[in-house]
């Protein structure tokens, strides 16, 4: 069986100018074709889906109307035996958050949002191209909680050209202040075919990497002080609220992913969905193959990527599995990136700065 389900949800209200994941604007008429595919999907997969988690992403899955909702949740509870479900989590966007919504999805199964504030800093806010400002998103926060969500995190962008560190320390504060049992920092990449991306090719932007990495530094320190833990090098719980959906991924277990652009990892093969929505719903309600690439997961490959996931995470890489790089593990640890505590190798401060350097060696 099947334990973990993934759905994207492609639309969003308002495209930013720095996101690379795979979203269109909503036009009426798509989303409900979409739904309609969406729930073909899901239906093909119920005989071999129990999921203990499912994850609603995007795009802004919370951009859906409320009769939108009722569609596709009513479809899914209908389809899917969701009897050992333990965590459903949706992604919204602080400026479609409104308590009818709220209390729908709450009472509808879903128990965890995460919610993408980016900054409480209204400058930094614009420009990233958000279209909320931080009033609406502790509005959202609040209206959350009062619909009964117990498991909220926030994601915040930090490295954001113009964003100081003093800026970055007033974010952190007041995210702490709204006490949520979650926050995801992000260091502000610049992913290609975005106008950010242009915009540093033409030397429009420029990273600040020296003010990054103290950004980096004063997260881990002010959130350690409130009882969070960096269990992933992005990501920072209270004890027991880790997303259970994102360590699953991390340790390589399987999961079917539903929607337009999106990864199943079963059973040793691994495939996506087209990314185009028009063309994923066609070819879903007309019967055909949504799938547009697919490989084998062989051993060898499962154990680089459980190798990556797992050194970014606070459990590490054991020592057992660490073999065929011991090399380059040991320089690594001359240069101070890693250090083996008990029997694993784990990344030091510098090496979570640099976390996407050092997984490279294991890929
Ligand atoms: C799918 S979005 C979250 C939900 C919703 N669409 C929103 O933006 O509020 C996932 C998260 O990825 C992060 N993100 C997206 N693009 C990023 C980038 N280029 N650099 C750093 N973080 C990024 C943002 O923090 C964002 O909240
Ligand atoms: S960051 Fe969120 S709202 Fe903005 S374009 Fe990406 S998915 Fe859409």
């Amino acid at each position: 069986m099947i334990e973990h389900l993934y759905i994207h949800i492609p639309f969003c209200p308002n495209i930013c100018p720095y996101c690379a994941f795979y979203k269109e604007s909503a036009g009426r008429e798509r989303v409900e074709t979409f739904l309609e595919a969406l729930l073909v999907e899901a239906s093909s997969w119920a005989d071999r889906l129990r999921p203990k988690t499912i994850f609603f992403g995007g795009g802004t899955p919370s951009a859906l109307s409320i009769p939108q909702f009722e569609k596709l949740l009513g479809g899914l509870h209908e389809r899917l035996d969701l009897s050992s479900l333990e965590e459903w989590t949706i992604e919204m966007n602080p400026a479609t958050v409104a308590t009818d919504k709220a209390t729908l999805l709450r009472h509808s199964g879903i128990n965890r949002v995460s919610m993408g504030v980016q900054s409480w800093d209204d400058s930094v806010l614009r420009s990233l191209g958000r279209t909320h400002d931080a009033a609406k998103a502790e509005e959202s926060f609040h209206i959350l909680r009062d619909a009964g969500f117990d498991n909220l995190s926030i994601d915040l962008i930090f490295g954001v050209p113009g964003q100081s560190l003093d800026s970055w320390r007033s974010t952190l504060d007041r995210s702490l202040r709204l006490a949520p049992e979650h926050l995801s920092a992000y260091g502000l990449t610049y992913e290609e075919d975005t106008e950010f991306f242009r915009k540093l090719g033409c030397g429009e932007m420029s990273p600040d990497e020296g003010l990054e990495a103290d950004q980096f530094e004063l997260t881990a320190g002010m959130l350690g002080a409130f009882g969070f833990h960096q269990y992933e090098v992005s990501n920072y719980s209270l004890t027991g609220r880790e997303s259970r959906h994102n360590m699953a991924y991390w340790t390589g277990r399987d999961y079917l992913g539903l929607g337009p652009s999106a990864f199943s990892t079963v059973a040793g093969r691994r495939w996506r969905n087209i990314r185009e929505t028009g063309i994923y719903s066609e070819s879903t309600l007309s019967g055909k193959t949504a799938v547009d690439f697919e490989e084998e997961v062989t051993p060898e490959l499962l154990t680089r990527e459980k190798a990556a996931f797992g050194i970014r995470t606070l459990h590490g890489l054991p020592l057992d599995d660490s073999d065929k790089w011991e090399k380059e593990l040991l320089d690594m640890q001359a240069e101070g990136l890693v250090t083996l505590i008990a029997d694993r190798w784990i990344l030091t401060p510098r090496g979570r700065l640099l976390a996407d350097t050092v997984a490279e060696i294991f890929v």
